[in-house]
């Protein structure tokens, strides 16, 4: 099995509260209204994904439940402590210093959810004193789900960061139908001066499955049986092969691989809107050779529930996560051909510690109010953020583009 990215025990049952379990099943009428009308009877693993993810309401990041948080699904790096926020912060104080300390001075996170990080970023300029950056910045969500941005709105209220927070001019991006469901079109046309961040967002963009077999490739589709199944069928698109070609990989006989390609439409978006900043791209991934080579032979597709890896990633669509590894060499590949300069590709745990994850655990641990329960939290956070077989594994692609 694919290593997994956030570390959860394994489920094979399928419990889930009576709500849920109502919003699936109209989810997989809906999925197989979509394959009896196709004309092969099947529909590709992206359109499926597409519709267990970003059904309207129904879909598993269109609902009400909360994702990334303890009680939810999965921890993300932001969710697991502050800290990676205050320290994300003091890299884009940097940045900021490094563009001439422009104002306004715009933060444009995709997939921002309920502003976790947002939220511990502008928290981190506060305690670093950067009052100057604090009153430049303008944060804007982008965000495909209207119970997390109003959950952010309340949270930046909360915190005293109401006037900081603009998330009325972008909308949801193209990619993933998420847009063209909720009736807009892009992520705004105001050319960016500042930083597009993008945490755990790509992962979640819907993929191609693929599967190379008698020395040819073939693509996973998916069908109905009584339940849903992979069939094999020659591929969709020759998107697919001319990925793996860019990307000077050869599968092995037999392999099973995931291809994103809406990481087209995603970066002709990004790249459009940077006039002129940084790009941040935090994400579970790997550089082309890794991803798809001996290590991952089956894939990395898998399915989250109540922080458990499920065994089936095609049942209950809506109420499981489904995501995939990023294919880091294709991003960096396909910013560089819009424009983008790749500044550097590290690990999290590395680009954590050249940016001052030492000072801010410091600055913390000498807090007069930390008690022992905060103390201890932290420095479990500390651990899950370094932990190369972890968060700390995880891959930080920081992109550029420069001004005139
Ligand atoms: C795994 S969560 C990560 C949330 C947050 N970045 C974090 O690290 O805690 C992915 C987020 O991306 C949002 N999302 C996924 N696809 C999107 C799209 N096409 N446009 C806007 N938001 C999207 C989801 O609703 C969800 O809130």
């Amino acid at each position: 099995m694919t290593p997994d990215p956030r570390q959860a025990p394994v489920e094979s049952s399928s419990a889930e509260s009576p709500a849920e379990l109502a919003r699936s099943a109209e989810l997989v009428r809906l999925i197989r209204s979509d394959i009896e009308s196709s004309p092969a009877r099947r529909i590709t693993f992206a359109d499926f994904m597409r519709r267990a993810l970003y059904e309207p309401e129904l879909g598993y990041y269109r609902g009400p439940s909360a994702r990334p948080t303890r009680t939810g699904d999965f921890l993300t790096a932001p969710e697991t402590h502050p800290m990676f926020g205050w320290t994300v912060a003091r890299r884009i104080e940097e940045m900021w210093s490094e563009l001439g300390r422009p104002a306004p001075f715009r933060i444009v996170e995709y997939g921002a959810g309920s502003g976790t990080l947002g939220l511990s970023i502008l928290e981190g300029f506060r305690h670093h004193g950067a009052d100057d950056l604090l009153e430049a910045v303008r944060y804007e969500p982008v965000e495909t789900n209207p119970y997390r941005l109003a959950d952010l709105r309340a949270g930046f209220e909360e915190a005293g960061f109401g006037e900081r927070l603009d998330d009325g001019s972008l909308t949801p991006t193209a990619t993933s139908g998420a847009a063209a469901a909720g009736g807009t079109a892009s992520a705004g046309s105001v050319p960016v001066f500042g930083v597009l961040l993008a945490n755990e967002f790509l992962d979640a963009l819907p993929v191609h499955r693929v599967l190379f077999r008698d020395g040819a490739l073939r693509e996973l589709f998916v069908s109905w049986r009584g339940r849903f199944v992979e069939v094999v069928g020659e591929p969709s698109t020759p998107g697919l092969a001319a990925r793996l070609a860019e990307d000077g990989v050869a599968l092995a006989e037999g392999q099973v691989a995931e291809i994103c390609l809406e990481l087209e439409p995603w970066l002709d978006e990004a790249a459009a809107l940077l006039d002129r900043g940084f790009g941040l791209i935090l994400d579970y991934g790997y550089e082309a050779a890794e991803l798809y080579g001996p290590r991952h032979l089956a894939g990395t597709l898998l399915g989250y529930r109540g922080h458990r890896v499920v065994e089936d990633p095609l049942t209950d669509p809506g109420s499981i996560d489904l995501t995939a590894h990023v294919d880091f060499s294709a991003v960096a590949r396909l910013a560089e051909r819009r424009g983008l300069r790749i500044v550097s590709t590290t690990t999290q745990s590395e680009f954590l510690v050249a940016a001052g994850l030492e000072r801010e655990w410091q600055s913390f641990r000498d807090s007069a109010r930390l008690d022992a329960p905060e103390y201890l939290e932290a420095r479990s956070g500390i651990v899950r953020l370094l932990d190369p077989r972890h968060l700390g594994g995880f891959r930080v692609l920081t992109l550029e583009r420069r001004g005139p």
